[in-house]
């Protein structure tokens, strides 16, 4: 049906399984309600997966019995992810595949240094024959990859569709809860979301995580939108590189590494990722415009953000940048959502507009609101000492200065 009878929208009509209601009465015994103080807990075991950065984004680890989601675009790096762990957590490790075939993936292995007897591959697509042969194997961690290559013949539509999805990913995760195995599903998303993808899967799984990055950079954040097992603010930070993923255990070295000190436009900010604190280089570029209406580019920070600060740099400090092109980015790829990165890219405006370098040693961070004023933002101690860890001498925040004005005196001084 391409048109729903109901609310007569297209292509919104889903094919699903009928289930067969058992006719008969249902038995009434032990049909109570328990009060909660009865309630014995169960012992949480986790495995480590022995990558130490998918560890913290997962809570400590991976808990029995549990399914969790690694949702990301293609190419990505699931796939190597996945891989670089089955070796890591020193576990029997089931891989089906449904998008690579087994010399594919040995060719791979061999590429990132992984041998041994402990992984062990399927190419298979067909959940039925998934979940017998996952049942005769004594695997202690599955990865299914990719949940949308997996299909049931009870379904017509074809491999990935919602339905199919949704069937196979209910079916593997029942064999999950039964047999009290972790499993990850890999799904794919397009840059516009998900068509048929993770999303439907979402409120099915136990965590989902996402795999990020730009394809043309070598950074990857793992990041959990979900987790019934642990917080959902931890940040993995990975590195792409020949030899696969590195773990980047120092992230602000990282951001900093290809910094050049003392040039003009150039200004570091401490910004969060989850509960980290991360140092990060933002640079400013003004030049005088050829056009009616000046560019404003931005990139890793929001547009729209940097429209409002050339504006209040505009009606606070007097300067002409309707005159200006202006650009902004955050040097190593790295995306920042937070407003604590106002300040630093104001002050990287304001270093380029006026061509003078901001003191090096300096870290500035702080949401500058529509007045002109720093207004305060969260994890200040945490920022801070970052800061002085990576030997950074003054810091300039909401708690050294109230407004616009007083952080131009303190950096132009
Ligand atoms: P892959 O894991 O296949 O992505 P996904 O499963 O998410 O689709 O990763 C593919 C990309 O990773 C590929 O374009 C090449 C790159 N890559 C490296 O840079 N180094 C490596 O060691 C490996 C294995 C892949
Ligand atoms: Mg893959």
């Amino acid at each position: 049906m391409g048109k729903c009878s109901e609310c007569m929208a297209w292509n919104s009509v889903v094919e699903t399984t009928r289930e067969d209601r058992k006719s008969g009465s249902v038995s009434l015994e032990n049909l109570r309600f328990e009060p909660l103080s009865k309630i014995k807990l169960a012992k949480q075991h986790r495995i480590s997966t022995g990558v130490s950065e998918v560890d913290r984004v997962l809570g400590g680890g991976i808990v029995a019995g549990s399914v969790i989601l690694l949702a990301g675009e293609p190419g990505i790096g699931k796939s190597t992810l996945m891989l670089q762990l089955a070796q890591k957590c020193q576990k029997t490790v089931c891989y089906v595949s449904g998008e690579e075939s087994p010399s594919q993936i040995k060719i791979r292995a061999q590429r990132l240094g992984i041998e041994g007897d402990k992984l062990l591959l399927l190419p298979e697509t067909n959940i039925d024959r998934v979940i017998a042969s996952l049942e005769r194997q004594q695997g202690e961690v599955v990865i299914v990859d990719s949940i949308q290559t997996i299909f049931t013949t009870r379904l017509d539509s074809v491999a990935g569709s919602v339905g199919q999805v949704r069937e196979s990913a209910s079916a593997i995760i029942r064999f999950a809860k039964s047999q009290g195995k972790p499993i990850f599903l890999i799904g794919h998303i397009t840059k516009e979301g998900a068509i048929a993808g993770p999303k439907v899967l979402e409120h099915m799984v136990d965590v989902v995580v996402y795999f990020e990055g730009d394809k043309f950079s070598s950074l990857r954040l793992l990041r959990s939108s979900k987790n019934r097992f642990g917080a959902t603010d931890e940040v993995g930070i990975f590195e792409m590189t020949d030899g696969g993923l590195e773990q980047v255990t120092n992230p602000s070295r990282y951001f900093l590494k290809e910094r050049e000190k003392k040039v003009p436009g150039s200004v570091v900010t401490a910004t969060m990722e989850g509960t980290r604190p991360l140092l990060a280089e933002i640079q400013a570029l003004c030049v005088p415009t050829q056009l009616a209406i000046p560019r404003r580019i931005s990139q890793g920070f929001d547009y729209n953000r940097l429209q409002l600060i050339v504006a209040v740099l505009s009606k606070k400090l007097g300067l002409p940048l309707a005159g200006f092109d202006v650009y902004a980015n955050i040097a190593g790829g790295l995306r920042i959502q937070e407003p604590a990165a106002d300040l630093g890219v104001a002050m990287a405006v304001l270093s380029s507009f006026k061509n003078l370098p901001v003191d090096p040693k300096t870290v500035c961070y702080g949401e500058l609101g529509l007045l002109g004023e720093i207004r305060d933002v969260g994890f200040r101690d945490q920022r801070e000492k970052e800061a002085k860890r990576l030997g950074f001498l003054k810091v300039i925040s909401p708690k050294t200065c109230g407004s616009i004005n007083q952080v131009v005196k303190e950096i132009f001084k």
